[in-house]
């Protein structure tokens, strides 16, 4: 392989006109779509729009005649559309951390009113003690604020399955890990939990817009995942939240309620009821009043994803990270280096990470480079494969700097040492 033969695959790739959708600064390899995604030039218009047009112009007669009423449902309908669900099973609201809140509690209080659980103590919230702290701190957070004792129980990423017991209430999973990027097998786990009695939320985080998710052909309970990732929905944008169809009806009954009663989860939100009366649908899971600005980004974001098609973009983001893990262990052989992502595309997402002692300065020497990626405790340097605006040619030239980073000792130098807030 050489330059001239990624160059070769560029110009044969179906995706390549995608990339000139989004802003890049030129002389740039970036490499951390997994954690923040480009901008798209469509974005910077539509928000042009909002703001002059849509808030300057229109004020408060946007909401009706703008639809910005209807934005979470129609950004949520999209997104159900890349994660195999049902376009009233999606809304878009709050973060990923406050969804979670919010399907955590509803599951738990499914579960406890199910007659199985009744007989023995089924009272276990199992997850991986690799997950994303957040999706740990909620849980822990869930499980004191109810006060009936669950547990939160962590395993190993391949120690799900045999621990799914009739003890377990919820397997709360990440579908592809935010620092290895593995993929858990959702309907083989979902089908196991299901089996020994227990519900499935799923984080999908790591997984909207970079590899096709069948929510519904898993037979998955919840779900929940970031905007501003693979979605391109810009910083801090808004998360989803999906509720399974057979439990929508469920969920609009008190005893399951997910407890932020706000006023736009309320079935008729301009009656200004006194007392809470929640919508039965998936508006349940709005709580307050939407960045309508945040959210027109977000929209345009997810479609530039739905634009490429995500069959597309996963068959690219298999070669890309393919191409990567070949040329840095032949090229950056003997540097340090241990690829710390499975080696079988099936098995991981879009992301490949390797370890490294120095990991944190040699990242800091690759973004001096002008390639950016990021590091992750303890050893971690994560590289994100965003195959819409990733060449084949990027992943060369990434490699050739990773290579001089290493082989020249660059990571030692001194600028390169003092650990930022932000990793
Ligand atoms: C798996 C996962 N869940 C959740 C989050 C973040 O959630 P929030 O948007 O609420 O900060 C991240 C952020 O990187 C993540 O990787």
């Amino acid at each position: 392989m050489t330059r001239e033969d990624c160059i070769a695959l560029d110009a044969r790739d179906p995706l390549a006109s995608h990339c000139d959708k989004f802003a890049l600064p030129a002389d740039l390899i970036y490499l951390d779509g997994n954690s923040l995604g480009a901008l798209p030039r469509a974005t910077r218009e539509r928000i042009d729009e909002v703001i002059g047009f849509e808030w300057g112009e229109g004020l408060i007669r946007s909401w009706n005649a703008a639809r910005w009423i209807d934005l979470p449902r129609r950004v949520g309908a999209k997104i159900a559309h890349l994660i195999g669900a049902q376009p009233h099973e999606v809304i878009c609201a709050d973060s990923t951390s406050i969804n979670l809140f919010k399907v955590l509690t509803t599951a738990l209080r499914l579960q406890a009113s199910r007659p199985h659980a009744l007989p023995r103590e089924r009272n276990v919230i199992l997850s991986e003690r690799a997950n994303f702290p957040t999706d740990l701190y909620v849980a822990q957070g869930v499980i004191d604020l109810l006060g009936q004792g669950h547990e939160l129980k962590l395993v190993d990423f391949d120690e799900v399955t045999a621990a799914i017991d009739d003890r377990t209430a919820l397997v709360m999973l990440t579908h592809v890990n935010y620092k290895t990027g593995a993929m858990h097998d959702m309907p083989a786990l979902t089908s196991r939990a299901h089996g020994a009695g227990a519900l499935t939320v799923w984080d999908l985080s790591h997984s909207a817009g970079a590899v096709p998710v069948a929510l519904n052909a898993a037979a998955a309970d919840f779900a929940v995942g970031c905007g501003y990732k693979y979605l391109n929905g810009g910083p801090g944008a808004p998360a989803f939240v999906f509720v399974a169809g057979r439990h929508l009806a469920a969920i609009a009954d008190d005893r399951y309620a997910q407890p932020l009663a706000g006023w736009l989860g309320h079935r008729a939100p301009f009656e200004f009821a006194t007392d809470y009366e929640p919508a039965a649908s998936i508006d349940r899971y709005a709580v307050g009043t939407p960045s309508i600005i945040a959210l027109s980004a977000l929209e345009a974001g997810v479609d530039t994803v739905l634009a490429a098609g995500i069959d597309a973009l996963r068959a690219k983001s298999i070669a890309l990270t393919q191409l990567f893990i070949e040329l840095v262990e032949l090229q950056c052989a003997g540097l340090g280096l241990a690829l710390a992502s499975p080696r079988h595309a099936d098995r991981r997402g879009s992301q490949v990470c390797f370890s490294h002692p120095r990991a944190y300065a040699v990242m800091q020497a690759l973004i001096k480079r002008g390639v950016i990626g990021d590091f992750r405790e303890p050893d971690i340097v994560r590289f994100g494969f965003a195959p819409l605006y990733v060449s084949y040619a990027n992943a060369w030239d990434a490699v050739q700097a990773l290579h001089q980073v290493l082989a020249d000792r660059e990571w030692q130098r001194a600028e390169f040492q003092t650990r930022e807030l932000v990793t």
